[in-house]
């Protein structure tokens, strides 16, 4: 079954307002392929989706990169699913690299949070991914089925689930995997999702690439079968994000 490419622009913890508009004014300009090709969903800091969301055009989705592993009430600095849900916003990122290390999320809490999230009604953008030294110790593949399956055993459904692969070591470094590297990892979660999931599940969820994604290296990435699309960071900020979503045919 055809799995429709996905293009997300993760902007971290970037932006003024002024340059907020500038980018939503240039992905507004863009000539990229149809709805109907490739899925995209841009993810602005909490405190600008509202203006990024009224903004933006309306064949591109907005993401929150965070939410909590709850309902809300007393937890301070947190934002929860039922908020985003009240905002019309469709998407979240859970599980990023930077929140697993900095932020000391394990692959319990994030695998409570993704489960909550789609119980909520939210689609959301699941990270795995190794550090540099678990694949020089040859265990890439062992932290990211762990990772995954922190995921599986919380969630039946995965119609809303994107998976996104973002080797630790590639991300912000300008080390961007090898095609070979990525198809290599998203083959083998493929059938880690075939042996543990379902074959139709394994079939139809999406694993994107993420880490050093430019606009000169996507589109040999995403040449590869089972490279479902692409989360962007640093490029998401600039004007070959546009190029990055062309990538898809
Ligand atoms: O979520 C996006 C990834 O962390 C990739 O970031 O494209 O700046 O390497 P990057």
């Amino acid at each position: 079954m055809a799995r429709k490419f996905f293009v997300g622009g993760n902007w971290k913890c970037n932006g003024t307002t002024e340059e907020v508009k500038k980018i939503v004014s240039t992905l507004n300009g863009g000539d990229v392929p149809s709805p109907d090709v490739v899925e995209v969903v841009v993810s602005p800091p909490f405190v600008f989706l509202p203006l990024v969301k009224t903004t933006l055009r309306p064949d591109f989705h907005v993401a929150a990169q965070n939410c909590w592993v709850k309902n809300g009430g007393a937890y301070t600095g947190e934002v929860s699913a039922e908020m985003l849900v009240n905002l019309d916003i469709p998407w979240v990122i859970l599980g990023h690299s930077e929140r697993r290390s900095l932020l000391k999320e394990s692959n319990d809490f994030v695998g409570d949070k993704v489960a909550y999230a789609l119980a909520k009604g939210l689609k959301v953008i699941a990270c795995v991914g190794e550090t540099l030294e678990q694949r020089e110790a040859g265990s890439t593949m062992e932290v990211v089925a762990a990772q995954t399956k922190a995921i599986a055993e919380r969630v039946t459904d995965w119609t809303n689930v994107v998976l996104a692969y973002e080797p630790v070591w590639a991300i912000g470094t300008g080390k961007v995997a090898t095609p070979a590297q990525a198809q290599e990892v998203h083959s083998e979660l493929r059938d880690w999702l075939q042996a543990n999931t379902s074959p139709e599940i394994a079939s139809t969820t999406r694993i994107i690439y993420g880490g050093s994604v430019s606009g000169g290296n996507c589109k040999e990435l995403a040449a590869k079968p089972d490279v479902d699309g692409f989360l962007v960071g640093g490029a998401s900020l600039k004007p070959e994000f546009i190029d990055i979503i062309k990538s898809a045919e």
